[in-house]
């Protein structure tokens, strides 16, 4: 997550960029920098740290200029320093370029570029951009004239792998021009002036006319207005839509509540969580860990809430993978209980906000033991990442709402590239089982976009109005689904306050059947995986007591949907990947019945974001 605001017309560029960089701080504050083409030529000017720095040494020489970029940087590749902050020039400075994203091989292009006589200034994988588009640049220039920016940019673009928003301005021209693919970009319409940004909010003080840009486009920004192309060079038409939202709303992205906002980023969360680390044709797992995977005999993963049940999956994934021993802790109980630690155990904690105190002291309790510490972390900065050996950054971007969503599932997206990680390392994979699991694995933001279709979110929306005033529920899993029950459990009860136990699917027999009644809705994570048929036994013990039962069903499977009153597909995943995949069902399942029963989702009652007292 990074923030991009790029303007061109009659107005001071450092004051439209400065506001609405000031409404982008949440995507990240490691750094801020503004570019603004002046008379002379492009001035650059960019601090570590937060907006407030930029600003006070912008206040003492303010820069010139009607036209101009700016960035506020969570920094991915390269420390949060002056050098690392965007915007990135080429060395004559005359082209500059501004990118929010994971370019995955620019370690490659790098390579190529640097052989052919460029020099880098910064370690980002951004930089790579100014280079490759200056050397296209010159390809288009015909006999001494001026070149074609945006066929430039188009050129380049052709030869990068991964996600990326990016703004780009040359002295030659009294353009901007823009390119998103995954990260996002919205551009807005003004009298003789027009926008960009990374979101709504930073445009509103300017205009209510905006266009979200698709994934492929290509804009090129003029005094005069604008053009769209793909990225073949086509002309696109976008439409221009009328922005009515209230500051609050356009916080939310138009969406209600946060956590609807935060469920629907899950497929660009995601994306930014994986991006880059894995590489399905050399095999490769790349997390930027100092730590050697080849020297722990055993893990202990400690969180809690929704982080914990993270931690569950974890554990199966390691030891399926890289079978090596694990066990998960509820920080709270791993404190006191005494624990058995030694120099040769992993100790790995899991926080979206790195700051609550169970977790934070259990990492203090583990390091006392001798452990070695890694975090799975999507605050940075936070108490947690500068007491641990080593952080492993989810990426998720902020997440407001109480009940987690989108950090959930980029957390066992993580821990998923922690076990594949390890299995390399210990060589529990052959070639083919490794290139299946990555190949899965990146699949993922595809498939939980598909989760996210539409007509299956009508469909969830229907069964949970139809369950809406359940007195309880009850979840059911098996195997590296049975965390998503208790997730799924835990998610209905935080928002709206239907009481729900989450079971592993063997183990209702031995307690829980006695709560199931006609009145009792049973969930049952029932998608495709080895387990499939031990688990509709399972449904069918429901069944048998008259509950009634929602399957969640791998598409296509119409066989085990005569054994439901109602059936919610998901769609088709790699076991192994699947809880990322199937969880979204639930989550939105308990938005929709927190909704109907009028419940404020983004606060639930008794809850905290960060909880910060034990
Ligand atoms: O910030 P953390 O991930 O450490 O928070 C842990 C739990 O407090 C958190 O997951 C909590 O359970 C959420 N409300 C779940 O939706």
């Amino acid at each position: 997550m990074c923030g991009i605001v790029g303007y061109i017309g009659t107005r001071s560029a450092q004051d439209v960029l400065m506001s609405g960089l000031a409404k982008l701080e949440y995507r990240g504050y490691d750094s801020a920098g503004v570019a603004i083409m002046d008379g002379q030529g492009i001035q650059v000017r960019k601090k570590a740290g937060k907006l407030a720095n930029l600003s006070s040494e912008l206040e003492g020489a303010p820069l010139p200029g009607t036209l101009g970029i700016g960035h506020t940087r969570w920094a991915t590749h390269g420390l949060p320093n002056d050098t690392n902050a965007h915007p990135h020039a080429t060395e004559d400075g005359r082209l500059v370029i501004i990118h929010n994203g994971i370019i995955e091989n620019y370690l490659t292009l790098k390579a190529s570029l640097v052989a052919r006589g460029h020099v880098f200034k910064s370690e980002t994988d951004s930089e790579v951009l100014a280079h490759l588009i200056e050397e296209k640049y010159e390809q288009t220039l015909v006999g001494g004239q001026v070149g074609k920016l945006s066929e430039a940019v188009r050129l380049a673009l052709g030869e990068v792998r991964g996600a990326y928003g990016i703004v780009v301005t040359h002295v030659d021209h009294r353009e901007i021009v823009a390119a998103r693919t995954v990260s996002p970009l919205v551009m807005g319409v003004g009298q003789g002036e027009m926008f960009l940004a990374s979101d709504v909010p930073a445009l509103l003080p300017y205009t209510r006319q905006m266009v979200f840009l698709h994934d492929g486009d290509l804009v090129v920004l003029s005094d005069d207005g604008f053009s769209i192309t793909d990225l073949a060079g086509n002309a696109v038409t976008r439409e221009i839509d009328q922005i009515d939202w209230d500051a609050e709303a356009a916080e939310k992205g138009g969406y209600d509540t946060y956590m609807l906002k935060e469920i629907f980023e899950q497929p660009v969360a995601l994306t930014n969580t994986l991006m880059g680390r894995l590489h399905d044709e050399t095999g490769e797992v790349n997390l930027d860990i100092g730590l050697d995977p080849g020297s722990f005999k055993r893990i202990s993963i400690i969180a809690c809430g929704t982080a914990y049940y993270a931690g569950l999956v974890g554990e199966y994934l390691i030891e399926q993978l890289a079978r090596i021993p694990v066990e998960v802790d509820v920080a709270s109980e791993y404190r006191y209980r005494n624990p058995l630690v030694s120099g040769d155990t992993l100790a790995i904690v899991i926080s979206q906000s790195g700051e609550t105190i169970d977790t934070l002291e259990a990492l203090r309790e583990a390091k006392r033991g001798g452990a070695r510490t890694l975090g799975v972390i999507n605050a940075k900065g936070s108490s947690m990442t500068r007491e641990l050996d080593d952080t492993l950054y989810i990426h998720a971007g902020p997440e407001i709402g109480v009940a987690s969503t989108k950090a959930y599932t980029s957390m066992v997206g993580a821990m998923l590239m922690l076990a594949l990680w390890l299995a390399r390392a210990r060589g529990t994979q052959s070639e083919a089982q490794a290139r299946e699991l990555l190949h899965a694995a990146r699949a993922l933001p595809r498939l939980v976009e598909e989760a996210l279709a539409p007509e299956r979110v009508e469909r969830i929306k229907q069964v949970a109005e139809k369950y809406a005033h359940a007195r309880d529920y009850l979840f059911l899993g098996r195997g590296v689904n049975a965390p998503t029950a208790l997730e799924g459990a835990l998610k209905l009860k935080e928002i709206s306050y239907i009481h729900a136990e989450g079971y592993a699917a063997g183990e209702m027999k031995h307690g829980p059947i006695a709560l199931i009644d006609a009145q009792l809705p049973v969930v049952v994570v029932a998608t495709e995986s080895r387990l499939l048929e031990k688990t509709i036994s399972n449904v069918q013990e429901v069944r048998a007591r008259a509950g009634k039962v929602i399957l969640l069903l791998s598409d296509g499977d119409t066989e085990n949907a005569q054994h439901a009153d109602d059936v919610i597909y998901v769609p088709r995943s790699h076991e192994m990947v699947s809880p990322i995949v199937n969880v979204v069902a639930l989550q939105l399942l308990s938005y929709f019945t927190a909704t109907a029963l009028g419940k404020d989702v983004d606060k639930p009652r008794n809850l905290a974001k960060s909880v910060t007292v034990e």
